[in-house]
């Protein structure tokens, strides 16, 4: 294992303070629009498990929780639309009120494909919270119910968001240093 390294980040773009506040403020949004309906939260894999956790703690423990994995075909950092499931839900969400969980919204594709798969399999209802969102999100149209923080137009990494796999167990979220690009040796 290797410390992660201030120099890193060029700069925090939310801090955990921040975080904590949106989270607050999603669970409050959320308890109230379900107070009196079943709720199945469906988390997306990799970059939704710090979201799930901060925010499932924040509701009813009663509530379940499910996860999915899916992957934008394509190479690069832009993600096609094209989307592939790797890990289906265990849950049929047949005439349920599902609420998916995400880490980010950048371009709204990914999202959008997911929302149109749930309802095909005829879920009462789908709506979305995302932790971040920025603001090329609105190019494509999805509505997303619940925004954590809106974040400038960069790639970031922690509070579940990655790099290469790496920093999605840093506590805030920060811009990343050209030089982690580069390839430096880890
Ligand atoms: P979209 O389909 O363009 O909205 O892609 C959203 C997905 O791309 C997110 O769920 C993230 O997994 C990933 N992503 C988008 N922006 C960032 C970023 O700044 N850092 C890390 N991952 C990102
Ligand atoms: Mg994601």
């Amino acid at each position: 294992m290797t410390d992660e390294d201030s120099s890193d980040f060029l700069r925090v773009v939310a801090t955990e303070e921040d975080i904590r506040l949106a989270l607050d403020r999603l669970a409050a949004a959320i308890r109230a629009d379900y107070a009196d309906r079943d709720l199945l939260l469906v988390g997306v894999l990799k970059g939704a498990v710090m979201t799930m956790a901060d925010l499932a703690r924040r509701l009813p423990a009663t509530v379940p929780m499910d996860w999915m994995a899916v992957s934008s075909y394509g190479a690069g950092t832009r993600s096609s639309g094209v989307v592939r499931i790797l890990k289906d839900l265990d849950a049929d969400v047949t005439g349920r009120n599902v609420l998916i969980v995400e880490d980010i919204v950048d371009s709204g594709r990914t999202l959008a494909w997911l929302v149109a798969n749930l309802r095909s399999r005829g879920a009462a209802s789908v709506e979305v919270a995302a932790m971040f969102r920025k603001p090329d999100a609105a190019v494509i149209k999805t509505d997303v119910r619940y925004v954590g923080i809106e974040i400038p137009n960069e790639f970031v990494v922690g509070f579940g968001l990655d790099y290469a796999e790496r920093y999605r167990g840093l506590p805030f979220v920060a811009a990343l240093a050209p030089h982690v690009y580069g390839g430096a040796p880890s």
